[in-house]
């Protein structure tokens, strides 16, 4: 079977990446759609090295279409993914939209990719932080149990889009040349107040709940327990975060502790664990000074772990650092890997 696939928000940071991930992927492709607002319909872009022109999107996009990869922000998704599998396309959805319906499976494929079964016409893909944590942890979890996790992420300026990433660059030009920096985005768009990015740090992702966390931790926390809770009680597992915005461009690090449900469990018998694990690669040689650094994952699908150590007080507790390329494990792969999944277990239908 051949596929009509249509890529909603092409244009984008994440959506550039789709369409170079479903290219590099072994998905049959019959036909692309590129999707996104009127400001970049008839640009161009190219896909297995034919020009393909950008469309505005509308529910009659999707007439005809079997598969949607969705990266053009949460209300986009809300309005033209029910209108897209009413057509008979499965969609796959890198925003946060339809995330906590219990009706759609948040699916990262290393961890839970049987719950493809149950889609109904809709599969979200997890915030960015989410994945990577739970493909570092899952492998830890699988053999050794978890009960708790604090986690504090460094996340990368392109986690807001490419928008967002051309005014960090920006800024930094301007900061630079001793200039004012104009900041219109960051920490979100969606707040009231701006600061720059550029030489700073900002302790807000995302917009703050009444109970002090921003949004992007709520996510963290709540999507961690849905992925991994298929197999769990959810009072087993506790989990908390703090959410950073970093200047870096492309890679989120984070700085997991964790606890196990085995006091015996070394350092050597995590990392073991960790080594056979689908899409980790272990770099931990603190005396060769081996350890994941942004730079170095980006434009990689795999999320990188080092750093693991031993809590020196507490039994059973560790810490690790994980990083991946926010654009492709935690966005574009994921969702193109969902879709591969699907695709080989011939679930590409609406049911
Ligand atoms: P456009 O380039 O036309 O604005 P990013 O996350 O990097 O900011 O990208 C967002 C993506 O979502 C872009 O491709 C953007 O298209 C697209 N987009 C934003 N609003 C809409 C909309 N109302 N309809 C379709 N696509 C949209």
């Amino acid at each position: 079977r051949e596929y009509n696939v249509a890529v909603l928000g092409a244009t984008g940071a994440v959506g550039h990446r789709l369409v170079e991930q479903l290219e590099l992927s072994d998905i049959p492709v019959k036909s692309l759609k590129l999707l996104a607002s009127p400001r970049s319909a008839g640009e161009k872009l190219f896909f297995k090295g034919e020009e393909i022109t950008v469309e505005v999107a509308e529910a009659d996009s999707f007439e005809g279409i079997d598969l949607v990869l969705a990266s053009a922000g949460g209300s986009v998704s809300k309005k033209f993914l029910p209108e897209a599998v009413k057509r008979g396309a499965v969609c796959v959805d890198n925003t946060s939209a339809f995330r906590m319906d219990p009706e759609v499976p948040l699916v990262v494929p290393e961890v839970n990719a049987d719950q493809l079964q149950n889609h109904k016409g809709i599969i979200a893909n997890p915030n960015c932080s989410t994945i990577q944590m739970v493909v570092a942890l899952e492998p830890i979890r699988e053999k050794f149990g978890l009960n708790r996790i604090v986690v504090s992420t460094y996340q990368a300026a392109s986690g807001a889009g490419q928008t967002a990433l051309n005014e960090f660059y920006q800024e930094a030009q301007d900061y630079l040349a001793g200039e004012e920096m104009q900041s219109n985005i960051y920490p979100t768009a969606s707040d009231k107040k701006h600061y720059p990015l550029a030489f700073n740090l900002l302790p807000q992702i995302d917009v703050f709940e009444e109970d002090g966390y921003t949004h992007e931790e709520w996510k963290m926390i709540h999507e961690t327990k849905k992925i991994m809770l298929d197999d769990m009680d959810a009072s087993e597992l506790k989990v908390t975060a703090t959410c950073v915005r970093v200047p870096v461009a492309i890679g989120h690090g984070e700085s997991v502790y964790f606890e196990i449900n085995d006091d015996k469990a070394t350092v050597h018998d995590l990392q073991a664990a960790l080594t056979k694990a689908p899409g980790v690669v272990l770099q931990d040689s603190p005396s060769k000074q081996v350890y994941p650094q942004p730079i170095e994952a980006e434009g990689k699908r795999d999320t990188f772990v080092g750093r693991v150590r031993a809590d020196s007080e507490n039994p059973g507790a560790f810490h690790l650092w994980v990083v991946s390329d926010n654009l492709l494990k935690g966005a574009a792969w994921n969702t193109v890997q969902i879709a591969e999944e699907l695709v080989k277990r011939d679930l590409v239908r609406v049911p």
